[in-house]
């Protein structure tokens, strides 16, 4: 009986992985690739409206439904946007459907992000400094996040102890934190916050420490460094630069101020920052252009996102395809991006090749993975392509070609170094061959 049992109990085993490996719709690389939706891009008109049909979700392994709100009376999360969000009143259910994309692709976790820019900071600096409102919140959030069937809750409070929030937030946030963890533990749930990159943030918001206790990732925001409230010309999200407002600082300040790095997640913005200059550049003169040039203090728009000084890469990369009034494109050697101007307008912004050098330093640090601000901004139509076939989200394709190539060029450094000291052995690999000899073991084990 115990044989038969175990024969069973191997053929499954074989046949499950072979299945899974079948059925795999996970990136290979192994990295976590955490893609924040906002939501109410669907609002969009023409071709940037983006549904949840849009997503290419084998592009991600983590999505963050964006933005849940608070509800201050009764400390609890709620709905933003309950047509869009939930089913009752003939709703169009985007929690379930967001949810239900795990049926068919099974490595997706899918979070459900609390706060955003429009929530502001006070409501949440009030309820965390109460200990029985912190309380009825935890178990409040639990019940939401489970009644929804979500995988995890995303915190996005921006920021603790800044924007009208009071300097206990850093301890009483930790205490947030500590409480939910221990909550949602409960029931398997993940813990994530995404973090403001700049040092004067980090410094007053977070004890990164304790924090990276207890959250399973952090999500930090690498953009907005620089845009039309500098009045000047800077780019969004620079990889170095002379001061410490760029993505290294960043993270190596994460990184010096006790987060690990399996925990950090770098954050990359699939959009850009407009400009408006006092006078247009002369681009024949000899001078070389360099961002930095005075601008006003409101940039211009592009026709889906409709927010001066802000542009989806979708937006940018159909105006830099513009023949009749032509962009011209420089790259910012200082900051590792492009930037493209036109007569008093500048973008700055990041493409596949800026990408790909953030990339490389997340992969260099042994960070956990990529996040993106946000995937409906991508060119998710295709509509920047020159080619038909595999156009869409380019750079969210970057992005999953850039973790291969720099997680392969590591290795492959690391075992030429290996082999300069000693020959390299044999890789042994679990596989389905280990698995057969293990069951055979286990047969003739039975017997005896
Ligand atoms: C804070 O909560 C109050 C009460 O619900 C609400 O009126 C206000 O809009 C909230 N603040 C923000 C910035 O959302
Ligand atoms: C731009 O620079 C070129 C070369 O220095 C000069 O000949 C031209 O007059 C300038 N144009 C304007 C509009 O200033
Ligand atoms: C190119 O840009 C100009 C100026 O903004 C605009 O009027 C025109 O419609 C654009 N052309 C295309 C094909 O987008
Ligand atoms: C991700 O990259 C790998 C290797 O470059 C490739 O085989 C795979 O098709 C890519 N995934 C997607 C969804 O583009």
């Amino acid at each position: 009986m115990v044989l038969q049992w175990k024969i069973i109990l191997c053929l499954c085993t074989m046949f499950g992985v072979k299945y899974g490996t079948m059925q795999s719709t996970e990136p290979k690389h192994g990295k976590v690739v955490v893609c924040y939706v906002g939501t109410w891009s669907v609002y969009r008109p023409g071709r940037g409206s983006f549904a949840i049909e849009n997503l290419d979700p084998t592009l991600c392994t983590h999505i963050i439904y964006s933005f849940a709100g608070l509800n201050p009376k009764e400390d609890s999360i709620k709905s933003l946007d309950p047509w869009q969000d939930l089913t009752e009143d003939y709703g169009k259910g985007g929690y379930q459907k967001m949810t239900n994309l795990r049926l068919r692709y099974p490595h997706l976790k899918v979070s459900l992000a609390i706060g955003g820019w429009n929530e502001g900071s006070a409501n949440y600096s009030k309820m965390v400094a109460d200990p029985a409102r912190r309380s009825k919140f935890v178990s409040n959030a639990v019940d939401f996040i489970r009644k929804y069937h979500f995988d995890g809750l995303d915190l996005d409070w921006e920021f603790p102890a800044k924007r009208g929030g009071a300097p206990e937030d850093k301890l009483n946030f930790l205490l947030l934190v500590k409480e939910l963890k221990a909550a949602l533990r409960k029931h398997k749930l993940l813990l994530t916050a995404a973090f403001g990159a700049g040092k004067d943030t980090i410094d007053v918001a977070y004890d990164v420490e304790g924090l990276a206790v207890y959250l399973d990732f952090i999500h930090m925001m690498c953009y907005d460094y620089h845009g039309a409230w500098d009045q000047k010309t800077g780019p969004n999200s620079p990889l170095k630069s002379a001061d410490n407002l760029n993505v290294e600082y960043s993270i190596n300040y994460m990184l010096k101020s006790g987060a690990p790095p399996n925990k950090l997640v770098i954050g990359v913005p699939l959009y850009g920052r407009t400009f408006e200059l006092s006078e247009p550049i002369n681009l024949t003169s000899k001078r070389k252009v360099k961002l930095g040039m005075p601008s006003t203090n409101v940039g211009f728009q592009g026709p889906f996102t409709r927010e001066n000084g802000f542009m989806g890469y979708n937006e940018i990369c159909l105006e830099l395809n513009n023949k009749t009034e032509p962009w011209k494109k420089f790259w910012d050697s200082e900051s590792s991006t492009p930037f493209a101007v036109r007569g008093k307008q500048v973008i700055t912004y990041d493409d596949e090749r800026s990408i790909f050098e953030k990339v490389r330093f997340a992969m260099e640090k042994n960070l956990a993975g990529v996040m993106v601000w946000s995937i409906d901004t991508d060119d998710f139509q295709g509509d920047c392509a020159d080619s038909e076939e595999d156009s869409n989200f380019p750079l969210m394709k970057a992005i999953n070609k850039s973790i291969e190539t720099s997680l392969e060029d590591i290795k492959n450094r690391i075992s030429h170094d290996k082999q300069d000291q000693k020959a390299e052995g044999s890789h042994i690999r679990p596989n389905v061959i280990t698995l057969v000899v293990f069951c055979v073991f286990l047969m003739l084990n039975s017997w005896s």
